[in-house]
């Protein structure tokens, strides 16, 4: 073998983002001259607000081009905890913030600070699917807990079944709330008692809230809402969907303050810092909150479409989504009556269609398989257009 071809044992387990396959293969088929219609893409649709993108303009032409700190600039730090406080009454010190390049490297911090080999990593099923990836990079194993759907109401979380599912060697919960891909979105009953099993069994709960702006029916309910949240919450934000600010690459943790200093030694000896003048740019995304709420407003008219589309469709089964902007839609008929996967489904949607979904699957471990994630980021047209050839797909499925 060659030197070039030994890697870390770990590394060769790690799965790539696999939902990057589907958009190749819409690829391919956009190439044949099909109009594709993508519900696969996880980001808003709508620009950057101006005000971040003329802050950042403004700091590069300033020459704001060093290096910031490891935790990030300490105003973007203030300006994180002040919005914190304002959404959620919370009273997060700016000492308690670093600012990261995206969330998921939020996530990674949180991770690496926290889990060694041989410990449990407890995950909701279904999950976002990079968490079960960066645990075992780092030599843990995922476990699960099933998250349960009452039809009409969608999934939530069985205190129970985590209960049952946690052991000695569980080190941390990871809780995303709203979630995707099922856009659940928890009460207050259940994150309060998912924190007080994490508290008396001493277990870290990681909190990814990263589409908390993104709801449509019932309030947030914060992990950081629970006063005692430093002996044992890493909660997790960032600027890339509240913003629409993906590819700038922020993020942040919030933890407390000695966590968040392990956490800048561990930046300082991987990426250094933050995008400095993205930062600054970010700075001008918290003065956008108009542009936010307008955001919201035209998805939950979007939401509203895609619901009235397919909740109506014989042979699936949609809850509304009451946050985030994904459609969780079940096809378990079509998959038994047609022999497929959830990922066959998808593919041959793309090839016979030209509509982009992302199979259930790729969520693990198991509920996923009989679903499919459609995001409802993008023009009400496209979605009317995109449904009604998911609605010919499966009818035609069905025979
Ligand atoms: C649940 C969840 N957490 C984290 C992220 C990553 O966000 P970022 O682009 O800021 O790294 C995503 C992006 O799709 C997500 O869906």
């Amino acid at each position: 073998m060659r030197p070039i071809e030994r890697f870390a044992p770990n590394l060769n387990s790690l799965a790539g983002e696999s939902t990057l396959v589907y958009q190749e293969k819409a690829r391919e088929v956009a190439a044949r001259g099909v109009k594709v219609i993508n519900f696969g893409i996880g980001q808003p649709d709508v620009p950057t607000p101006a005000v971040a993108r003329e802050e950042a303009k403004l700091a590069l032409d300033q020459g704001f081009t060093g290096y910031t700190s490891a935790l990030g600039l300490e105003e973007l730090r203030q300006a994180v905890a002040d919005d914190l406080k304002e959404r959620l009454g919370s009273d997060v010190r700016k000492e308690e913030v670093i600012i990261t390049p995206g969330a998921k490297m939020s996530l990674f911090l949180a991770f690496a600070a926290f889990v060694a080999p041989g410990d449990e990593v407890l995950l909701f099923d279904p999950a976002f699917y990079s968490y079960a990836e960066v645990a075992r990079l780092l030599g843990a194993r995922p476990t699960y807990a099933k998250m349960r759907r009452e039809s009409g109401k969608g999934f939530s979380i069985d205190l129970e079944d985590v209960q049952s599912k946690l052991s000695p060697k569980t080190k941390m919960i990871v809780l995303n709330n709203p979630s995707n891909p099922t856009a659940a979105l928890l009460d207050k009953k259940e994150v309060e008692g998912l924190a007080q099993i994490a508290k008396e069994r001493g277990i870290l709960l990681l909190s990814d809230e990263i589409y908390d702006h993104f709801i449509y029916e019932g309030e947030m309910a914060s992990s950081l809402d629970d006063s005692s949240w430093r002996d044992y919450v890493i909660y997790v934000n960032g600027f890339s969907k509240t913003f629409s600010m993906t590819g700038w690459r922020l993020g942040y943790v919030v933890a407390d303050s000695s966590v968040i200093k392990k956490m800048g030694t561990l930046a300082a000896n991987t990426y250094t810092c933050p995008n400095s003048f993205a930062q600054r740019g970010a700075l001008g995304a918290f003065r956008a909150k108009g542009e936010v709420q307008q955001m919201v407003d035209l998805f939950k008219r979007r939401r509203d479409v895609i619901y009235g589309e397919l909740s109506s469709l014989k042979g699936v089964s949609l809850d509304k989504p009451r946050a985030t902007f994904y459609a969780f839609l079940e096809v378990t008929q079509v998959l038994k009556t047609t022999g497929w996967s959830a990922k066959q489904f998808s593919i041959k949607l793309i090839e016979e269609k030209g509509v982009v979904t992302i199979p259930g699957d790729v969520f693990p471990e198991n509920v996923g398989r009989n679903y499919v994630r459609l995001s409802f980021a993008l023009a009400e047209d496209k979605i009317r257009e995109g449904t009604k050839r998911i609605a010919e797909f499966v009818r035609e499925s069905l025979g």
